[in-house]
């Protein structure tokens, strides 16, 4: 899994607004330019959503426009101020989650709402 070299500084504490993953699955319309959704990102993004959802990590998942590493993708990002992550795919979620959530020690999230039993019952 590739990377930029631009430094990762997590600020300390985790911002108030809190982490976000930032995918982007941008579509260049020249079918001769690279770009992220060409590169099968959304499946990328689906992966990722899924995982964080399992997980219950709580930080923010957003699907964006591009960030001009069109051609490396598709493109990842943690938000604010982490590397890029480049080139992964959905086989790569899991080991990118790990290391995220050592990383910027992530809490899991206790939703309660999701342990109520369906509306009806
Ligand atoms: S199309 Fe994804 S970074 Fe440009």
């Amino acid at each position: 899994m590739p990377q930029d070299n631009l430094p990762f500084t997590p600020p300390v504490p985790p911002p108030a607004a809190g982490w976000t993953i930032m995918i982007c699955i941008n579509r260049r319309l020249r079918s001769d330019l690279a770009s992220c959704a060409a590169r099968s990102s959304e499946d990328l993004a689906k992966a990722i959503e899924a995982e964080v959802q399992a997980r219950g990590l709580d930080i923010r998942v957003e699907r964006t426009v591009c960030m001009g590493r069109c051609d490396f993708g598709p493109t990842v990002r943690v938000a604010p101020g982490g590397a890029f992550h480049l080139g992964l795919a959905p086989d790569d979620v899991g080991r990118f989650l790990d290391d995220l959530e050592l990383k910027l020690s992530l809490k899991k999230e206790t939703n309660k709402i999701n342990e109520l039993p369906p509306p009806g019952t």
